[in-house]
């Protein structure tokens, strides 16, 4: 059965733009675990721009599901992952000044390096994903890594401007798909799935997770938005009682 990961990454955006204290990833999570999420997403970036080395641990502690953690392959990410522990790490591409993940990490041409950064994951029991376009020579390199998954990027579909330029995306990511299970990897999707786009993969067998944050968040800040402005109104309201 196909599950859902949730990236709590964006409760931590709105935290940060104040440096305080809500909202909390680590209730995000557990609301999202509660919901029916069977893991939890977090990307510790190497900026801090959204969650911090504090949530990491937290959720370590919380989730009751499963923790995946996603982060470059550096030699202060790989510490972090071998002190705390996630179930996961999913090794992406990062750029400081990016938005968001932009694309597939390169691993073709780099397989005995990141066989070697992923060594002593591997050797702590914590599971290695690879987040790799849907492009043939990534998928196989990242089968010859050794990695047990890979999370197919998503995108390049979600962000087409073209219905023609959907369908290739989305031809491509189908072939990755039988692609990677030929090679016996367990693979997600993940990037830029939304409550339409996803109903491509309804009928698309051999997807194990599904890796969603934004969408997510955005729809739950406004489906709670009349709950929350109708609350701080009723409270402002009420004063006028005591006048
Ligand atoms: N998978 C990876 C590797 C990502 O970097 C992200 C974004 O942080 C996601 C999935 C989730 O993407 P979105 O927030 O667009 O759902």
């Amino acid at each position: 059965m196909p599950v859902l990961a949730v990236n709590v990454d964006h409760v931590a955006t709105l935290r940060q733009q104040r440096r305080g204290i809500e909202p909390e990833p680590v209730t995000a999570a557990h609301l999202a675990e509660l919901a029916g999420a069977r893991g939890i997403i977090v990307h510790l970036r190497e900026d801090r721009r959204h969650i911090q080395d504090r949530d990491v641990e937290l959720l370590r502690a919380c989730v009751k599901t499963r923790l995946h953690l996603e982060m470059a392959a550096t030699a202060e990410m790989q510490a972090i992952a071998l002190r705390l522990h996630p179930d996961t790490v999913c090794l992406v591409p990062e750029k400081r000044e990016e938005l968001t993940t932009e694309g597939g990490l390169a691993v073709a041409g780099r397989e005995d390096d990141l066989r070697r950064y992923l060594q002593p994951v591997w050797a702590a029991g914590i599971a290695s994903s690879l987040f790799i376009d849907a492009d043939p020579a990534q998928i196989e390199a990242a089968a010859r890594i050794g990695t047990q998954i890979i999370e197919i990027h998503t995108g390049h579909y979600a962000d087409a401007a073209t219905d023609a330029a959907r369908d290739a995306e989305l031809a491509k990511i189908m072939a990755g798909i039988a692609m990677g299970r030929d090679l016996g990897l367990k693979v997600n999707l993940g990037h830029g799935l939304n409550y339409v786009n996803i109903h491509a993969f309804r009928n698309v067998p051999g997807v194990g997770e599904y890796s969603i944050g934004h969408s997510i968040v955005s729809r739950a800040l406004l489906t709670g938005f009349s709950e929350a402005v109708g609350r701080m109104a009723a409270i402002v309201e009420s004063f006028a009682d005591q006048t």
